[in-house]
C-alpha cells in the first residue's frame, strides 16, 4: 500500500490548496495534522481504493470500509468538539461545512452497494468529488477560523481530546490501527512532520483549570464529565495569573492572533506617539 501509493505520483496528495493560512502563522503546527496530513490520508486512500476497484481486486470493499471507519472517527471530532468549540468562541461555522458531511454519509451508503461492480467506479468518483470539495473548504474555512480563534495551546489542548480515553473518540486499538494507516497514506515528508508533532502534543497544550474551563464550556458533548476528565495530564496546576490592559481590564492570558494584533496595534500607536 505504502509504496504502490508513493509510485502513482499523479494522484498523490500533499500539502493543501488553501492560501488562507499556512506554514508561517505561529499556529501551524497545531492544526496542520487535523486539517491537512489526514486529509490528505484520507484522500490519497480513496486513490488506491478506486485503482483497486479499477482493477477489480476483492480488497476493494474492505479498504473502502476502513476508509469509513476513520472518517467517521474524524467528522465526529469535527463535529462534537472543534465546531462546537469555534460556535461558543462566535464563529460561525459555514452551512457548507455542515452540508459536506452530511453529502459524505449519505454517499458512502449507495457507493457501498455498488462496490464491488460494474457501477462502482462512476459511485467512487461521485464520493471522491464529496471528499475532495469538502476537505478543500475544510481546509480553507475551518484551518484558519482555529488558528484565529485559539491560541496555540488552546489547540493543542483541544488536539488532546481526540485520544483522551475517558472520552471515547478513538480508543486505543484504534489509535493503532489509524496511526498506521496514517503513515502509509502520506508522504515521507508528510510523515516525518506528523512524527515530530506527536511528539509535540505529548508536551503542548496544557492549561490551567480556568482556561481549560473557558474552552469547553460551550462542547455540549463534553458536559457531564469532571475537568479533570476532560483534561487528563493536560490540567496545570493553579490559575491563570491575571493579565490587565492599559484600561487595567482582565484580558485573556493567551491571546489569539486578533488579540495579538490589537497588542501590536497599541505598541505602533506607542510608537508614534514616541516619535
Ligand atoms: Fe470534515
Amino acid at each position: 500500500m505504502v509504496a504502490c501509493c508513493r509510485r502513482r505520483k499523479s494522484t498523490f496528495h500533499t500539502g493543501t490548496k488553501s492560501t488562507s493560512v499556512g506554514p508561517d502563522h505561529p499556529s501551524w503546527h497545531a492544526v496542520e495534522d487535523n486539517y491537512v496530513y489526514i486529509h490528505n490520508a484520507f484522500r490519497n486512500h480513496l486513490e488506491h481504493i478506486i485503482q483497486l476497484s479499477a482493477r477489480n481486486s476483492p480488497k476493494a470493499k474492505s479498504e473502502l470500509e476502513k476508509w469509513w471507519e476513520i472518517l467517521q472517527v474524524h467528522t465526529k471530532v469535527e463535529d462534537e468538539i472543534f465546531m462546537p468549540a469555534l460556535e461558543s468562541r462566535g464563529f460561525s461555522v459555514p452551512d457548507f461545512i455542515h452540508e459536506g458531511h452530511e453529502r459524505l454519509a449519505t454517499t458512502i451508503p449507495r457507493v457501498m452497494e455498488k462496490v464491488p461492480g460494474p457501477e462502482a467506479g462512476a459511485a467512487l468518483q461521485e464520493l471522491k468529488d464529496a471528499l475532495m470539495q469538502h476537505l478543500d473548504e475544510e481546509e480553507d474555512a475551518i484551518m484558519l477560523a482555529m488558528v484565529n480563534t485559539f491560541s496555540v495551546d488552546e489547540l493543542w489542548a483541544l488536539d488532546s481530546l481526540i485520544v483522551n480515553p475517558k472520552l471515547d473518540y478513538c480508543p486505543k486499538d484504534l489509535l493503532v490501527k489509524i496511526t498506521i494507516w496514517w503513515f502509509g497514506n502520506i508522504s515521507w515528508g508528510e510523515g516525518w512532520a506528523l512524527l515530530k508533532n506527536f511528539r509535540t502534543a505529548g508536551s503542548a497544550g496544557k492549561l490551567p483549570s480556568d482556561q481549560w474551563q473557558k474552552l469547553v464550556a460551550g462542547i455540549p458533548a463534553l458536559q457531564g464529565l469532571s475537568l479533570e476528565e476532560v483534561a487528563g495530564d493536560k490540567l496545570l496546576e493553579g490559575k491563570s495569573p491575571v493579565s490587565v490592559n492599559r484600561e487595567g481590564d482582565a484580558v485573556d492570558p493567551t491571546p489569539n492572533t486578533k488579540d495579538a494584533a490589537d497588542v501590536k496595534d497599541v505598541e505602533r500607536q506607542e510608537d508614534d506617539i514616541n516619535v
